[in-house]
């Protein structure tokens, strides 16, 4: 109730279309607190979860192998390209949209994306459009830069997200004053998560526009996961079931490696695949949830998801997503939480839904600058703004790259490299300290540089490090 008080308070110091859109919000809003405060435990019981029976998950390659029809041109009429947009570069040093970010040759994410989708436009002489779902925090300078396209064979649509309060910890009561998003209010709001599509799609309208288009399936999909283009064999598997058994959702996963145990896996859970999260994991079973035995695979966040069955489970209130409850201390050092879905979530809402095991290479998150430096290296060729591995590789497995602190900020981790070393043949790289790369470095097998505090290492222009650990004083 104290709660419903504070929110009317906040409306009251807006009007006009904001204060609708704020209303609008505020539904959303107060509908995921009161199941926040209803839940009682953990929202998973371990003794119920299972495997995913086996043809649950299938192969790519088995879908692969079925071939294409002359009908894919067909197929594209009906699909749309969704790209979550809705996070900032805040983790890899950058201020503004993530998606803004160069990642290779001066292109940032979303310029690949335009890229890849006008390639597909102009190869099958269709109209896929571009859908982005911009949060508060991205929109204004996404907007801008979207002018950029306007004579490229993409049609963008956007849409944004909702804009939820943070609470306060102790009093569960939102910390912010009024509904303004700078001074004293500049962290009392927050993005709900890429659950949110959902709801706020369908309440833009852009989904009824859609469907109203003859759309059937949206492709969604991290803006940073460069792997993930238009796969034409899922597409045409999503078109060629019979109706009736109509797949409503495809959630593409992959192998997991040591490296990813904490992705969400799929599971079996009262009869239906669902999406378990780590969060959601009772302590004493996280080390097994980690475990790359028991649970194979991890969630890519490529999905495949049809437009009618959004529409109906908005419609009937069926989307059911699990809370991720996100706590945070704010830059003034107070504790909030802020309550959160995730998009992949919602998978045991739809009716036969299915994963497919597809290969490593449509998982291409750029999460860090050590992802980027892989990124922007020889190791991918870049070709109408996909990335591929190079041929020239001998091994299809990347290398495992950690830098150090001083190379967080993708400003920082520019300056520290003249150019990007030669990585062809490169297996484990660690940088720690202040290090820098000259011209032309090239970087073999096993390398490690560390250099002290107070020391400085500069690798110089054309040295070529193969199996070496450099380290404090210590030249090579
Ligand atoms: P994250 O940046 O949170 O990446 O969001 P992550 O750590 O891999 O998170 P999960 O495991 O996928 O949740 C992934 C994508 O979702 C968008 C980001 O812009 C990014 O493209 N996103 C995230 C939104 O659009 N809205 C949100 O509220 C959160």
């Amino acid at each position: 109730a104290s709660m419903h008080t504070e929110l009317e308070k906040l409306l009251g110091t807006t009007k006009g279309a904001q204060a609708e859109l704020a209303r609008k919000d505020f539904e959303g809003f107060k509908k995921i607190f009161h199941r926040f405060l209803q839940a009682k435990g953990p929202s998973v019981d371990w003794p119920k979860i299972h495997r995913p029976p086996e043809d649950s998950i299938q192969p790519y390659e088995k879908i692969k192998a079925r071939g294409l029809l002359d009908s894919v041109a067909a197929s594209l009429t009906k699909l749309v390209v969704v790209k979550l947009n809705g996070g900032l570069g805040t983790s890899m040093g950058c201020k503004g949209p993530k998606s803004l970010i160069s990642v290779r040759n001066e292109n940032t994410f979303l310029d690949l994306t335009v890229q890849q989708i006008e390639h597909l436009n102009k190869t099958f002489n269709v109209e896929v459009p571009l859908v982005l779902m911009n949060s508060f925090n991205t929109d204004e300078d996404t907007k801008k830069i979207l002018q950029k396209y306007a004579h490229h064979r993409v049609k963008i649509h956007t849409f944004n997200q909702s804009r939820y309060p943070r609470i306060n910890k102790e009093s569960l009561l939102p910390v912010a004053k009024d509904m303004g998003l700078s001074g004293e209010n500049a962290e009392a709001w927050y993005p709900p998560g890429h659950g949110d599509i959902y709801a706020s799609f369908y309440n833009s309208g852009l989904l009824d526009q859609l469907i109203a288009e003859g759309k059937e399936y949206i492709f969604v999909s991290n803006i940073d996961n460069l792997g993930a283009t238009v796969d034409l064999h899922i597409l045409h598997h999503l078109m060629s079931q019979p109706n009736g058994k109509r797949c409503e959702f495809v959630m593409e996963v992959t192998d997991k490696t040591r490296a990813d145990v904490k992705g969400g896996t799929l599971i079996e859970y009262d009869g239906k695949l669902r999406l378990l999260e780590i969060a959601q994991v009772p302590k004493a079973h996280v080390d097994e949830f980690k475990s790359v035995t028991k649970f194979k695979i991890f969630n890519t966040n490529n999905l495949w998801i049809s437009l009618p069955a959004i529409k109906r489970l908005q419609e009937k209130n069926c989307m059911d997503m699990e809370i991720i409850v996100n706590p945070k201390t704010l830059n003034g050092g107070l504790n909030i939480i802020q309550l959160e879905t995730a998009v992949g979530a919602a998978i045991k809402s739809f009716d036969n839904a299915l994963g497919i095991n597809v290969p490593r290479s449509r998982f291409l998150p750029v999460k860090t600058t050590s992802d980027l430096l892989l990124v922007m290296s020889n190791l991918y060729t870049l070709d109408a703004g996909s990335l591929t591995m190079s041929k020239k590789r001998e091994f299809p497995t990347t290398p495992h790259v950690k830098l150090g602190s001083s190379f967080t900020k993708v400003h920082d981790f520019l300056m520290r490299f003249e150019s990007i070393p030669d990585m062809l043949e490169l297996d484990h790289l660690t940088v720690s300290g202040d290090v820098t790369f000259g011209k032309q470095v090239s970087l073999k097998g096993t390398v490690i540089i560390i250099a002290n505090h107070g020391d400085r290492i500069d690798i110089p222009a054309g040295a070529m490090l193969e199996n070496k650990i450099v380290s404090g004083n210590l030249r090579i």
